[in-house]
C-alpha cells in the first residue's frame, strides 16, 4: 500500500526521499510524488513508477533540505497525475501526503464546497488538507491546532505528513491505524511508513501511536502531542534491521532470495526458544499468561491470505497437540459477523506486516468482548503487535517480495512451538512425543536446504507449464493448507487461475475440470491417508490430467503414476508444510519469471493491506 518518506535536516532532501521511495516500492503502488520546501513549496507528482517520477524531476528545481514523498496505491480516484500525492490546500500554503482512508470525506467535502473550496482531485486526501487550511484560516489557529482539530473530525485511518510554506523548519506528521516511524539522526529527522528508508541513516526510531502527532523542527528534540493536545514522552527504540536485508544480494528477485533464506529464517523463528535438552519451550507471551492458555476453552485464529493458510496449519497443530478446539477465521469476515466470543477464548492474530486493517479490526472486536489476544507478527513494533495482549515475533527479517514466502514458514514454525509448549503444559502430549517433535523441528532447516536442491528440477518443470491457463492443487490434512498456499502463490505472481482443494473434495465438483490441459499438483506425503491420495491421483490420471506430485523421498507408488515427481525429505506429518511449500513457491516463481511477470511487485497487489 501507499508509502511515506519525509526528511528535515542539513542535507539535500530529494535524494533521500527518492531513495526512500525506492525502498518502499515493494509495498505496491501506482503513482508517486514529492514536495520540497525551498523559496516556495513545490509539488511534483506523476502516475507510474518512482523511475517515472525521477525522469519527470530531471529539469525541475527540487533543492531544499526539507521535504516529503509518497507512493500511492489508489483507493479513491483512479491512478493518475492529479490524484497522486502530495496534495496542495486551496491557497497552496500547505501540502499533505496520506496513507489510509478518510471515511467521512464526502460530508466534509460537501461542507467545504459550501465555503467556496474547489477540489482538483477525487481523493479523500485533498479533503483533509483543505479542511486543515479551512480551520486554520477561519479560526486563526496555528497549523498544529488546525491539524488537531481536523483529525478530531475525521473518521478513518491515516498516516499523514504536512509541510507549510510559511514554516520552513517544521514537519508535522500524525497517525491513526496506519503506521508511521520517525528516525532520529544527528540534527535531522526522517519519517517513513516503515523503517526500511530510515535504517541507512539512523537506528534510533520512535513509532507513533494512534492519534499522536509528531512535531519535527530543526535544532529541536522531537515533540509528540495527541490530537487532543496531551504531551507524550517519545519512546526511542533501536532498529534491529540491517541494510543488507533490504538488498537482493545477487538474486534476480527478492522473492527468490526470500525462498532461499528459509533455512535461516525457520531457525531464527525457534532460536532461543528451545532449551538444550529439548524439554522446554520458552515463549514469554505464553509463560506470562499461562493461566489463559491452561483455561482456554477455544482458540480462534484470525488472519488474511497466506497468514490465514498458516492459521489453518496451526488449527491442526493445536487440535493434535494441545487438544483445544480451534476455529480459523478470515479477519475480513470475522469483523463483520456477530461472533460469539467468550472471555475464555484466545484469539491468535497472524500477520506478517502487522498492519492488515481487517486483522486489526478483528482484534479490536475480540478485545472488546474480553478475549485474550495473542499476536504473531513479523514486523517489530507493528500495529497488530502493539494491539495484542501478548505475542511472538516470527523473526523472519524484512519480507520485500509481495508474495509471502519466508513469513509463512516462520509463522508455521511459531505455531508449532506454541502448540508444543501449550500441549506440554496441559499434559496433552507425552514426554517422548514432545522430545521427538522438538528434535525433529530442529532438523527442518537442514531439510529445507535439501528441498531447495529441487530448484533446477522445478525450473525445468515450470517451462512445460508456463502457458497453462488453470492449475489445481490437492492435499489432505496438514497438506490441505499447503495446497491452498501453492495455488495462491501461483495466482498472485503469474496471474494463472489456480485453486487449492482438499484432495477428497475433488470428486464433489472440481473433477469436472480435469482434462489433458489441466495440471494437478498433488502433495502426497501423508502417512495416514496416503492410499486415499493415491486413489485421487488415479482419478486424475484416468481423465488425462497431468500430475506434478510432491512425495516423500523413496516413494515409488506415486512416482509410477505422476508425470513429474519432486521428492522432499521425510519428516513428522505436522512439519511437512515447512518442506512441501518450498517446491510450490519455486514453481510459482519460475512460471512467473517465464511469463515475464513482475515477480516482486505483481499487478494490483500491495504488501501491507492497510485499508479494507
Ligand atoms: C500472499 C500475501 C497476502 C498476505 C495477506 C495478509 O502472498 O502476501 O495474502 O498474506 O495480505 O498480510 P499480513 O500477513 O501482512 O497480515
Amino acid at each position: 500500500m501507499c508509502g511515506i518518506v519525509g526528511y528535515i535536516g542539513p542535507r539535500e532532501a530529494h535524494p533521500i526521499l527518492i531513495k526512500g521511495l525506492k525502498r518502499l516500492e515493494y509495498r505496491g503502488y501506482d503513482s508517486a510524488g514529492i514536495a520540497v520546501l525551498n523559496s516556495t513549496l513545490k509539488v511534483y507528482k506523476t502516475k507510474g513508477k518512482v523511475s517515472d517520477l525521477e525522469a519527470f524531476l530531471v529539469d525541475k528545481d527540487i533543492s531544499g533540505t526539507i521535504g516529503m514523498a509518497h507512493t500511492r496505491w489508489a483507493t479513491h480516484g483512479e491512478p493518475n497525475n492529479v490524484n497522486a500525492h502530495p496534495h496542495f490546500s486551496q491557497s497552496e500554503e500547505l501540502a499533505l501526503i496520506h496513507n489510509g482512508i478518510i471515511e467521512n470525506y464526502a460530508v466534509i467535502k460537501e461542507e467545504l464546497i459550501q465555503h467556496g473550496y474547489v477540489f482538483q482531485s477525487n481523493t479523500d486526501t485533498e479533503v483533509l488538507i483543505q479542511l486543515i487550511e479551512y480551520i486554520k484560516k477561519s479560526s486563526g489557529s496555528t497549523l498544529l491546532e488546525a491539524v488537531q482539530s481536523a483529525l478530531c473530525q475525521v473518521v478513518g485511518a491515516y498516516a499523514i505528513v504536512i509541510l507549510s510554506k510559511t514554516d520552513r523548519s517544521t514537519i508535522i506528521a500524525a497517525r491513526k491505524g496506519s503506521p508511521l516511524v520517525v528516525g532520529i539522526g544527528q540534527d535531522e529527522f526522517l519519517l517513513a511508513s516503515d523503517a526500511s528508508p530510515i535504517v541507512e541513516y539512523t537506528k534510533d526510531v520512535v513509532y507513533l501511536d494512534d492519534e499522536e502527532i509528531a512535531i519535527l523542527q530543526r535544532g529541536e528534540k522531537i515533540k509528540i502531542k495527541t490530537i487532543r493536545d496531551v504531551e507524550k514522552h517519545p519512546e526511542v527504540t533501536k532498529l534491529e534491521l540491517n541494510l543488507s536485508q533490504l538488498e537482493k544480494e545477487g538474486y534476480d528477485h527478492f522473492m527468490l532470495k526470500e525462498i532461499f533464506e528459509q533455512p535461516k529464517t525457520i531457525r531464527d523463528s525457534y532460536r532461543g526458544r528451545i532449551n538444550e535438552g529439548n524439554d522446554v519451550i520458552s515463549m514469554a507471551g505464553i509463560i506470562d499468561h499461562i493461566d489463559r492458555f491452561m483455561n482456554a476453552r477455544r482458540i480462534i485464529i484470525t488472519a488474511a491470505g497466506t497468514s490465514w493458510h498458516a492459521g489453518l496449519v496451526g488449527e491442526y497443530m493445536f487440535e493434535d497437540l494441545a487438544r483445544i478446539p480451534v476455529e480459523v477465521e478470515y479477519s475480513s469476515e470475522f469483523r463483520y459477523r456477530n461472533p460469539i466470543i467468550h472471555e475464555t477464548d484466545i484469539v491468535i492474530a497472524i500477520s506478517q506486516s502487522g498492519e492488515t486493517a481487517d486483522t486489526l479490526a478483528a482484534i479490536e472486536l475480540a478485545k472488546s468482548k474480553g478475549a485474550f489476544i495473542y499476536g504473531i507478527c513479523n514486523v517489530v513494533g507493528s500495529s497488530i503487535a502493539r494491539a495484542s495482549h501478548a505475542g511472538s515475533y516470527t523473526h523472519a527479517g524484512p519480507e520485500i517480495g509481495v508474495a509471502s514466502t519466508k513469513a509463512f514458514t516462520a509463522q508455521v514454525t511459531v505455531l508449532a512451538l506454541m502448540a508444543l509448549a501449550i500441549g506440554r503444559k496441559r499434559g496433552t502430549i507425552d514426554t517422548p512425543t514432545f522430545h521427538r517433535l522438538v528434535a525433529e523441528l530442529q532438523t527442518i532447516p537442514e531439510k529445507v536446504e535439501q528441498t531447495l536442491g529441487l530448484d533446477k528440477d522445478v525450473k525445468e518443470i515450470s517451462k512445460i507449464f508456463t502457458y497453462s491457463r488453470n492449475f489445481l492443487y490437492l492435499g489432505r490434512g496438514y497438506n490441505f493448507p499447503v495446497a491452498l498456499e501453492g495455488a495462491l502463490k501461483l495466482k498472485e505472481i503469474s496471474y494463472i487461475h489456480a485453486e487449492g482443494y482438499p484432495a477428497a473434495e475433488m470428486k464433489h465438483g472440481p473433477i469436472a475440470l480435469i482434462d489433458r490441459e489441466m495440471p494437478v499438483v498433488v502433495i502426497a506425503t501423508n502417512k495416514g491417508t496416503y492410499d486415499k491420495v493415491v486413489s485421487n491421483i488415479q482419478e486424475v490420471k484416468a481423465r488425462q490430467g497431468r500430475i506434478i506430485a510432491i512425495v516423500t523421498k523413496g516413494d515409488s507408488t506415486v512416482k509410477g503414476l505422476a508425470d513429474f515427481c519432486l521428492e522432499i525429505p521425510e519428516t513428522e506429518e505436522m512439519l511437512v508444510p515447512l518442506l512441501a511449500t518450498i517446491p510450490l513457491q519455486l514453481l510459482a516463481y519460475y512460471i512467473a519469471v517465464n511469463r515475464d511477470c513482475n515477480v516482486d511487485q505483481p499487478r494490483n497487489l500491495a504488501k501491507s493491506v492497510t485499508v479494507e
